[in-house]
């Protein structure tokens, strides 16, 4: 009998990959590449949009290759994405009007007082989710249409279409799908939480055409089929990268939650299928839906750097010559010397949502080394961690006994060490720690039957390692004033 896989295509912030995956959930072929990040002005991050369509239709055949299977070997492909990033094309020619705007990019944080006209924030935060920030997508799709008059007449007549990368990918994988799921759609500042439709006061208000938006489909159920570069395979999921990852986790009960640190860090929480509204500056997000099941919601904590932090410490500062030297360089210090890095790059997400805020290095003596300050740089992600997890505790009202956590830099110990030192909580990572691929393809291996049910995917998770706290209370409550501290002046600094 002829063995089947399903394929995966995640659309990073950093890079795109494609990975094939058998029936008990091991990954048997994963080809990748990294694409161009742009920086053209302070707070500005752009991606190219056809740039990483040519990554994705080579990196397709070549997972395939790889592993030798033929097209009719793949029973379904999930797609996942970086979520917020904004693209604008022509309908006709598929040509992108503009740079993509990346969910990092800041420019649109002065403009936040007018962006959805007379509509309080409050309210537009209890029908979205989400805070009126630079993070979500309408406000960036709202600038790309601001920033020429030609681009709006185009928009208004009708001829130019908004996607996030899913959207972008689905369209040129199938040849026109207009299409997105409700994880990303629940990004955009344009979707009413709980009817899971485009809200025309909200687009009226941000003076977005609705004629540019794509159909809200299900995350899990088969939506097309490929026409390009591999025709004939069912897409059969689409959902956002982090939602990705905490499906990929198995934590389909509410109350389950994961983090996953790779650029930024993202705490999911399944809430259920019911709309928990943060009162602590968490985002109220879609976690997957299922046609005709009701949606499942979570909770959700993003802090914009993580590895990024990492990156930026090796290609602007050049402390290091790989990001797993940070910890290399952090582990010959037994602590931080009083230095704190905020790096509030991107202003400063949950639970502060400070738009404005600037990155802030303190502390500094002349008894601070580069050890100090890279340890500084792994204790951010952690206190980051720390934070989302003490807000994410008081809006669920449930305890945090453990923590799953899944990433690229789950795999630098010490961070690991010291996320479990400050939450104080263990921290489990499981053997397979590319949840946002493997999630991805268990939703599309579900859409196709390829497995029957979800609780065949528990089966899948092993534990593969565990951290426990070795610091003092006294010590971590000392510490995380000392962060807090730090992150108002970040904030101040901004302001
Ligand atoms: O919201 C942004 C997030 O989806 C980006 O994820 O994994 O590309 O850093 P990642």
């Amino acid at each position: 009998m002829t063995t089947r896989y399903v394929a995966a295509i995640d659309q990073g912030t950093t890079s795109t990959r494609c990975l094939l995956f058998d029936r008990e959930g091991r990954m048997v072929s994963v080809a990748q590449r990294q694409h161009r990040q742009s920086y053209p002005r302070p707070g500005w991050v752009e991606h190219d949009a056809e740039e990483i369509w040519r990554i994705t239709r080579e990196l397709v055949p070549q997972a395939l290759q790889d592993a030798g299977v033929g097209p009719e070997q793949v029973v379904g492909l999930g797609v996942t994405n970086q979520r917020e990033t904004t693209v604008v094309w022509d309908r006709a020619t598929g040509r992108p009007v503009a740079p993509a705007i990346v969910w990092q990019d800041t420019r649109t944080a002065g403009g936040l007082a007018g962006l959805v006209d007379h509509l309080d924030f409050a309210e537009v935060t209890r029908r979205t989710g989400l805070p009126v920030s630079s993070y979500p997508s309408g406000p960036k799709l709202r600038w790309i249409l601001d920033s020429d008059p030609a681009i709006r007449e185009r928009a208004e007549r009708g001829e130019l279409l908004f996607g996030t990368m899913d959207t972008w990918l689905v369209w040129k994988l199938s040849g026109g799908l207009h299409v997105t799921d409700a994880t990303n759609a629940s990004r955009t500042l344009l979707m009413d939480l709980e009817t899971l439709a485009w809200d025309p006061e909200l687009l009226e208000a941000m003076r977005v055409p609705a004629s540019m938006l794509p159909e809200i489909r299900p995350s899990i159920g088969v939506l097309g089929v490929t026409r390009d570069p591999v025709p004939g395979i069912p897409i059969s999921a689409v959902i956002g990268d982090q939602q990705a990852s905490l499906f990929g986790q198995t934590a389909f009960e509410r109350g389950q939650a994961k983090c996953t640190f790779g650029t930024g860090s993202f705490l999911l929480m399944n809430t259920g299928t019911e709309v928990v509204r943060s009162r602590s500056g968490l985002i109220t997000t879609v976690a997957h839906t299922v046609e005709g099941e009701p949606t499942t919601y979570a909770l959700e904590g993003s802090v914009a750097q993580a590895g990024a932090l990492v990156e930026w410490c090796r290609t602007s500062l050049d402390l290091i010559r790989t990001p797993a030297e940070i910890e290399t360089l952090a582990a010959t210090v037994a602590d931080n010397g009083g230095c704190y890095v905020v790096p509030a790059f991107s202003g400063l997400y949950a639970p502060y949502w400070e738009s404005q805020a600037q990155g802030v290095v303190v502390g500094l003596t002349s008894y601070v080394t580069k050890g100090h300050l890279a340890r500084a740089v792994l204790e951010a992600t952690a206190w980051q961690a720390r934070d989302v997890v003490d807000a994410m505790i008081r809006d669920a009202q449930l305890p945090m006994t453990w923590l799953a956590v899944d990433g690229g830099m789950t795999a630098d110990n010490l961070l690991m060490q010291t996320v479990a030192d400050v939450l104080d909580v263990p921290v489990i990572r499981p053997m397979m720690a590319e949840s946002v691929a493997l999630g991805a393809a268990y939703a599309a291996g579900l859409a196709v039957g390829y497995w029957p049910d979800r609780q065949v995917l528990r089966a899948h998770w092993h534990r593969a390692a565990e951290w426990h706290s070795r610091i003092t209370a006294e010590r971590r409550d000392a510490e995380l004033a000392a962060w807090h501290h730090a992150v108002s002046l970040a904030i101040a600094w901004g302001r």
